[in-house]
């Protein structure tokens, strides 16, 4: 018998056909209903039991979260909210589920206590509309860039560098750390570590993706990334996967038009393929608002978020223009913000940003030209001599998901930033190599996946988007 789904059961005509399926018991009702899903969609399909069919013992194994496989004839059913139920013949236990131990019973359970039940987390509805949410965006982020005439590069993931200069970065070795050999400074000699030399897991794949648009034209990566950043935050992972496109002869306006084209399309695909999941989460979210004050509601629904950035143009606005904006708006008149904003220069903070997208513009906003102190090496400087060529694409309720920028492409300004920045020629030299054979105006961008997921699904907190987070204090599973 072909195996099916119960996602393609409860798309069938029921014409009495026999049927077998494979599930987990979601709810098991009046020894006679039993909801069963095998992730394949949000929906359960009804199978209903005559208990006096069934040896006594089959039917006390049947509990939520039990696996079981059930054979039967697909009828037409008779109970509200499906049309198709199963009439079941044979029922075999593939593995119990005890409830006295079983932690996801079919009640409500927080995302707190579900985090440290991450193994069970996605038999749960919620989390498993996220995560097949995740994988239809994967895969949209694919097609899209696929049919856009880019290739799909690989980076490493253990590197030499420090792509963005910030420091954060864990290191690989397999020195023994209680006893590492020493040179004669009595430092930890890398030479004598695996690769010979000091080596990190990567923080970004946008430096070798640039040696590949320059070959190849048009790269993306989409693979993990790894910081060490102390910061305990609903949008910061340890961890997390990230998309950087990087294209040969794209400038920043082209990299912006690109960013927008992309996010929208990913969107757009969740939009045409995932309504289900979407308005399950949907539903979610307007249960959890109702206990808010009105005043913390957010305006749209999640369907309607989405729909929205797709159908509207980001604004852009250069970073001088939103220092104004910020400014003289009434959080820093009023000393709202935790950081003041008083001068051209300043670093801008969460809090700004979202007051630029929420409050101010409302809409998801790009903003370009900023200050070259604040931003990496790479970025291309304007004639100004004060900003580089960068652009952030800020989002409702998530802040920075996308950092980017057209890249420095001569060797001579390039060369000068790092000597400024101390960063060592030799380190970089194949990078520097890339301005002298060929160099070109260049461009990309890096989105960091599960902000995208996080804005997608509207969950709050990025450690419920990913199937096992990685933050400071916690790697457990
Ligand atoms: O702005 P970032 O640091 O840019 C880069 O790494 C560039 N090399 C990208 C490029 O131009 N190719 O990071 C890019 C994005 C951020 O906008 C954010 O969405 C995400 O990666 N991100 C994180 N996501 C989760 N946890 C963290 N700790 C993140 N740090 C950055
Ligand atoms: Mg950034």
């Amino acid at each position: 018998m072909a195996r099916t789904s119960v996602k393609e059961l409860l798309g069938l005509d029921p014409k009495l056909q026999e049927i077998e399926i494979d599930g987990w018991v979601k709810t098991f009702r009046s020894n006679r209903f039993i909801a069963l899903n095998d992730g394949s969609t949000l929906n359960n399909i009804q199978c209903v039991v005559n208990f006096e069919d069934f040896d006594e013992n089959i039917i006390k194994s049947i509990s939520s979260g039990a696996a079981i496989k059930v054979k039967g004839t697909l009828v037409e059913s008779q109970g509200r909210g499906q049309s198709v139920e199963i009439q079941v013949t044979d029922l075999f236990i593939h593995g119990t589920a005890d409830p006295e131990t079983y932690p996801i019973q079919p009640k409500k359970h927080s995302f707190e206590f579900l985090r440290e039940k991450a193994h069970l987390r996605v038999r749960t509805n919620t989390f498993a509309a996220v995560m097949r949410l995740r994988s239809a965006l994967a895969y949209a982020v694919h097609t899209y860039f696929q049919k856009n005439g880019f290739y799909y590069m690989h980076a490493p993931i253990i590197t030499g560098s420090d792509a963005e200069g910030a420091g954060e970065m864990f290191r690989v070795t397999t020195l023994d750390p209680k006893n590492p050999p020493l040179n004669d400074e009595g430092e930890v000699n890398y030479k004598e570590d695996f690769f010979g030399k000091e080596t990190n897991l990567t923080v970004s794949g946008q430096l070798e993706a640039e040696a590949y648009a320059m070959g190849l034209g048009k790269v993306y990566t989409f693979g993990p990334t790894f910081r060490a950043e102390n910061s305990n935050t609903s949008r910061h992972l340890a961890e997390f996967w990230m998309i950087e496109p990087e294209m040969a002869f794209y400038d920043l306006d082209d990299n912006m038009d690109l960013a927008e084209d992309f996010i929208k399309d990913v969107l757009q695909y969740i939009l045409d393929n995932c309504q289900d999941d979407l308005k399950f989460l949907e539903q979610r979210l307007l249960d959890e608002e109702k206990v808010k004050p009105q005043a913390e509601r957010s305006a749209m629904a999640l369907i309607e978020k989405l729909k929205f950035v797709v159908d509207n143009n980001f604004k852009r606005v250069s970073y001088t223009e939103a220092i104004e904006i910020l400014k003289n708006s009434k959080p820093n008149k009023k000393k709202k913000f935790e950081y003041p904003i008083n001068e051209w220069g300043t670093d801008l903070q969460s809090e700004h940003e979202r007051f630029l997208v929420e409050k101010h513009f409302k809409c998801p906003v790009i903003l370009f030209d900023y200050p070259a102190k604040i931003k990496a090496f790479y970025m291309r400087l304007n004639e100004d001599g004060k900003t580089v060529r960068a652009m952030d694409v800020l989002f409702p309720g998530i802040g920075e998901i996308v950092g980017g920028s057209q890249r420095e492409e001569r060797l001579e300004v390039l060369k000068q930033k790092m000597t400024e920045l101390s960063i060592e020629e030799e380190e970089l030299w194949w990078y520097l190599d890339l301005r002298k054979f060929g160099t070109a105006v260049h461009s990309g961008f890096g989105l960091g996946f599960e902000r995208l997921v996080q804005f997608a699904t509207g969950m709050g907190n990025i450690r419920d988007v990913i199937p096992f987070p990685r933050t400071p204090q916690n790697a457990a599973f």
